[in-house]
């Protein structure tokens, strides 16, 4: 459901509705909403989108913006809660800043919050600069309470490189050296981003990859737990909290973006949903198809790589 009304969509949450859209300004909710009832926060930020209600399209606003909200996103994070936090760069004037540099200075500063991973999230299109490598990167900072914190590993592990692999010496000789479960996933994620031609592309300039939200719910949301997005956009991370089974409170101001957030509830309900699933390789082309090949030499890329 979609409301303007917080207390609304608090009520909503508490009366065990799955998928709820405040559309409205996070900051409203986040006062609204009662201490310790959100198992992960997780979101992307503004930054510099241009519209009217951003303001974040300068370094200061964005990082006044992050002092304003993080005392409500501490107290309403459950006591063994997590926080993701996933941003990018901003370039101006040839001059790079990670905005995790920015968040970090805030929230890394609280004594009882504590910076368990910064994942980078690599993925393979993006503008092409022409004074400085390309960004081909971006990254999310964990952040939960300093005495504990729920994680499940075994949620998110992957398929090992060496399935195959042997104890070659010791006690275990002969026996398989790999975890059959799969291998912890590591800190940097290859992920595809939502360009033009993704499957989960709607209408916002900048959403992120389902599969990037879904690990994340997997691994630091307990299965009961509430997935709050303050700046939900076209939930992203509601469509993952949803197939992954958890509940979704999401705050957005921009109507339009509530609409499709809703739509995309809907298509989980009908089991229509478009997504890159989680496990799906990245693509990498046949070194021989024609647009593989190098048209002045004829020889594939195969041949170099
Ligand atoms: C970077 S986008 C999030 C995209 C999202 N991760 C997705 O995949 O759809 C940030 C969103 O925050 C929204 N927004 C900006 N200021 C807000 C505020 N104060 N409260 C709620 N939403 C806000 C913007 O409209 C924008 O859609």
């Amino acid at each position: 459901m979609i409301t303007k009304s917080a207390d609304a969509a608090i009520a909503a949450i508490q009366s065990g509705e799955k998928f709820v859209i405040y559309n409205g300004d996070c900051r409203t909710l986040l006062k609204a909403l009662p201490p310790r009832s959100v198992a992960l926060a997780l979101s992307s930020p503004p930054y510099f989108l241009g519209k009217a209600f951003d303001v974040s399209r300068e370094l200061d606003g964005f990082s006044n913006l992050h002092r304003e909200i993080f005392p409500y996103l501490q107290s309403v994070l459950e006591e063994s809660g997590n926080l993701g936090w996933q941003v990018g760069h901003h370039i101006r004037n040839g001059v790079c800043t990670p905005l995790d540099f920015v968040v970090h200075e805030i929230f890394g500063a609280s004594a009882s919050w504590r910076l368990r991973n910064r994942i980078v999230w690599t993925f393979g299109h993006g503008t092409h600069a022409k004074n400085r490598f390309s960004g081909r990167h971006e990254t999310v900072l964990w952040y939960s309470g300093a005495q504990s914190y729920h994680f499940d590993l075994d949620a998110t592990r992957v398929p090992q490189k060496y399935r195959g692999k042997k104890f070659y010496k010791g006690p275990r000789k002969g026996e398989w050296s790999s975890n059959p479960a799969g291998k912890n996933p590591g800190d940097v994620w290859d992920i595809p981003n939502v360009k033009a031609n993704h499957v989960e592309k709607t209408e916002h300039p900048c959403q992120f990859p389902v599969a990037l939200a879904q690990r994340l719910v997997r691994a630091l949301c307990r299965p009961d737990g509430l997935v709050f997005d303050p700046f939900a956009g076209v939930a992203s991370t509601g469509v993952a909290a949803a197939i992954e089974g958890r509940a979704f409170l999401g705050a957005e101001v921009d109507k339009r973006y509530c609409e499709v957030s809703e739509q995309r509830w809907q298509a989980v309900l009908s089991e229509t949903v478009r997504i890159r699933p989680i496990d799906k390789p990245v693509f990498q082309p046949d070194p021989r198809s024609a647009v593989a090949r190098d048209p002045y030499t004829s020889s594939a890329q195969g041949d170099y790589i």
